[in-house]
């Protein structure tokens, strides 16, 4: 699975995305350890707080399905093509739960831009399930 055809999987799951109220679409497909791409758009709510991000649904999506370990996920988004779309905090915590800090976070604004961090550095000096042994 290349970069490029990750970003686009994300641009294509940004189609659906259900935004009525803040009309920002996002996308994401997250790239599991066997190659399976799970996709997701954001699903937002009249009551505003239980809306979903693209993120979480990709991952809520993966993890129902006994999916656990993954190495990327593109994220794709914005009013109007606009700028990159970098994971909002909650999805950056989510994602360090079963990504960790190399989980491969591609920003991107088309399939051929886009923009690659680990997750570190997204979320530098991250709390995880190591933090609660012993
Ligand atoms: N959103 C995402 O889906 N992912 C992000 O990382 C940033 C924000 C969604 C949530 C909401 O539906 C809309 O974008 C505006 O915040």
């Amino acid at each position: 699975m290349t970069n490029q055809l990750l970003a686009a999987k994300a641009i294509t799951a940004k189609a659906l995305a259900y935004a009525p109220y803040s009309k920002f679409n996002v996308g994401a497909a997250l790239l599991a350890e066997d190659g399976t791409v799970y996709t997701g758009c954001n699903i937002e709510s009249a009551a505003f707080s239980p809306t979903c991000c693209a993120e979480r649904t990709a991952l809520v999506k993966a993890v129902s399905e006994g999916v656990r370990v993954f190495k990327a996920i593109a994220v794709t988004g914005g009013r109007d093509g606009g700028d990159y779309c970098y994971p909002c905090g909650v999805c950056r915590q989510m994602l360090y739960e079963f990504g960790g800090d190399n989980l491969q976070v591609i920003v991107a604004k088309s399939e051929e831009d886009f923009r690659i961090h680990p997750l570190s550095e997204l979320l530098p000096y991250g709390f995880g399930a190591k933090d609660l042994e012993g």
